[in-house]
């Protein structure tokens, strides 16, 4: 017999085994698994910088009303052109992410110059925020910039006319957080990288934690993914910044993605907690379950096929 004719039998010989019904169809799955999980973080992360540039959209900003918040609310600190003072320090090469950071999670305007600010509600809507870093970028300085890809704080009624626009807001904001999210590539990572960078001054649970001379690391809670990204490139106050280099924007997806985990969870168990159902968990067991029921499928059927033969 030829060489091919051996091949061909053997291969007739294992089709016909009992298991290679099973073994096409994992193999199948696995291909498939594979393929999804390489296509799916890419589109979705491609979706969310679409809308976050669709809510953006630059020419929606009002540089003229940006100047006027600058010179009512800022200037007395920092001077008339970022320079600094006394009372505020210079801000000419600080980055409009920096100015989104502070006036998002309201620390800036400050009300004392002496002491750290704690989060407080914003005293402006996110639209004036980005008027007023057009207006910083147009004539006071540069720096890091907004991370527009990265969703900020969810939208909130009292800036919507009505319920129905809220609504919509709502929605493509929450599309947008989820695709961000869960398109981190690993979260295992990211929590490495943030026991390693964050964890002895946020604790471990993202609990924060004091400093020395009355300052303090805040707990993490309430920090949007983008204001977490923000803090990272722009280091506020005693934390150290962390750039793109040092930490990558994927890495740093990775890691929010880490810190975000750890909030939705009643009791940030962290490690040691088998309890832990977070994102990954819930992807892992849907995953689970899918391929369970195609196999028990998989199996009814060649069941079937061997009573036949
Ligand atoms: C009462 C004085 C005061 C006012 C008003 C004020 N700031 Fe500040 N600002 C400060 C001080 C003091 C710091 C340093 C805080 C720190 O490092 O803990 C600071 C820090 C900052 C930083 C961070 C700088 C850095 O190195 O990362 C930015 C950005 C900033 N302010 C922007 C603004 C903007 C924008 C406004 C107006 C909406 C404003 N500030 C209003 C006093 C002020
Ligand atoms: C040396 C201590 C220190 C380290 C290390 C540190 N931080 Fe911070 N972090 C701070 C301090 C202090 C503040 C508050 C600054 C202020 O209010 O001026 C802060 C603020 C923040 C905030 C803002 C929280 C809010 O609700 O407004 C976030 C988010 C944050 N840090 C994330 C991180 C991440 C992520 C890492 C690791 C990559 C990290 N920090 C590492 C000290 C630290």
């Amino acid at each position: 017999m030829t060489r091919n004719g051996e091949t061909v039998k053997w291969i007739t010989a294992r089709r016909r085994h009992p298991l290679a019904g099973y073994v096409v169809v994992i193999l199948a799955l696995a291909f498939f698994g594979v393929g999804y999980a390489y296509v799916a973080p890419g589109a979705d992360r491609a979706e969310a910088q679409t809308l976050a540039t669709e809510a953006t959209g630059d020419d929606q900003t009002d540089v003229a009303r940006g100047r006027e918040i600058f010179v009512r609310s800022c200037a007395s600190c920092h001077g008339p052109s970022g320079e600094g003072t006394g009372n505020g320090p210079d801000i000419t090469d600080v980055g409009g992410a920096a100015i989104d950071f502070q006036v998002s999670t309201g620390r800036m305007p400050s009300t004392n110059p002496d002491a750290q600010m704690p989060r407080k509600a914003s005293m402006y809507t996110q639209e004036e925020i980005y008027d007023l870093v057009a207006y910083y970028e147009e004539e006071i300085g540069e720096g890091p910039e907004v991370p527009l890809d990265v969703p900020g704080s969810a939208p909130e009624r009292s800036n919507f006319a009505d319920e129905e626009a809220y609504e919509a807001a709502k929605a493509e904001y929450e599309e947008a957080y989820e695709a961000y999210v869960s398109g981190a590539d690993d979260v295992e990572v990211g929590m490495e990288l943030y026991l390693t960078n964050c964890a002895h001054c946020h604790s471990w649970s993202g609990s924060g934690g004091a400093l020395t001379d009355g300052k303090w690391a805040p707990e993490l809670d309430d920090a949007s993914p983008r204001q977490i990204y923000e803090a990272m490139i722009t280091g506020p106050g005693q934390m150290p910044a962390f750039n793109d280099m040092i930490i990558q924007p994927d890495e740093k997806q990775e890691l929010i993605a880490y810190v975000k985990d750890l909030q939705n969870e009643p009791d940030a168990g962290g490690i040691f907690n088998l309890n832990r159902i977070g994102q990954v968990a819930e992807g892992f067991i849907g995953w689970t379950v899918g391929l369970s029921l195609i196999v028990a499928c998989a199996i009814w059927i060649t069941a079937k096929q061997r009573a036949h033969d």
